[in-house]
């Protein structure tokens, strides 16, 4: 389910921004292989409830050079696209983010869009230590970290389409 609504969300999010319907169907496929550098962290880790130690958030962060290393050298474009997504969906529009600290355009588009979607299913996913956060308040968060964690015209695209992202995480509940 987690599966298909990321894709879902990332398909609606590419298209009503203005890229086409060849970029919003590969988005659809190559998203759910964003966190497949996850098989390579301790399951300590990946399972642990709660917050991760200074330590263990290092290794963590290395799902995404992991990733990268596992989707890298296809001549496909749908897999290249998973690459840029692996590598760079916790990247952040202001520099801040992991493994390379990318800013602005420089991070992929496609990276850019699952960055969102990523936050957006967390936080409306409940965890063993969390439980699902109001829409409102989630949509909150994203549009304060406009502009610091996530790419403000994508924000506001996003803004426009909340109806679709409820409609996608009521068909994919679970
Ligand atoms: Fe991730």
């Amino acid at each position: 389910m987690h599966v298909n609504r990321v894709s879902g969300y990332c398909h609606a999010l590419a298209l009503a921004h203005g890229l086409t319907a060849d970029f919003a169907e590969q988005i659809q496929q190559a998203s759910p292989m964003h966190d497949v550098g996850k098989i390579g962290i301790p399951d300590m880790i990946l399972l642990k409830p709660g917050k991760l130690n200074d330590d263990e958030f290092e290794i963590m962060k290395t799902h995404t050079t992991i990733g990268a290393k596992i989707l890298k050298g296809s001549k496909f474009d749908l897999m290249k696209m998973a690459y840029d997504i692996a590598l760079g969906h916790h990247e952040k529009w202001d520099g801040s983010g992991y493994p390379s600290g990318l800013s602005g355009e420089d991070i992929p588009i496609s990276a850019r869009i699952v960055a969102i979607v990523d936050v957006y299913d967390a936080l409306l996913s409940k965890r063993p230590y969390k439980d699902k956060w109001p829409v409102k308040k989630i949509i909150n968060i994203i549009n304060e970290q406009s502009g610091t964690h996530f790419d403000p015209s994508l924000v506001e695209t996003f803004n426009r389409i909340v109806p679709k992202f409820l409609e996608i995480s009521e068909k994919y509940e679970g």
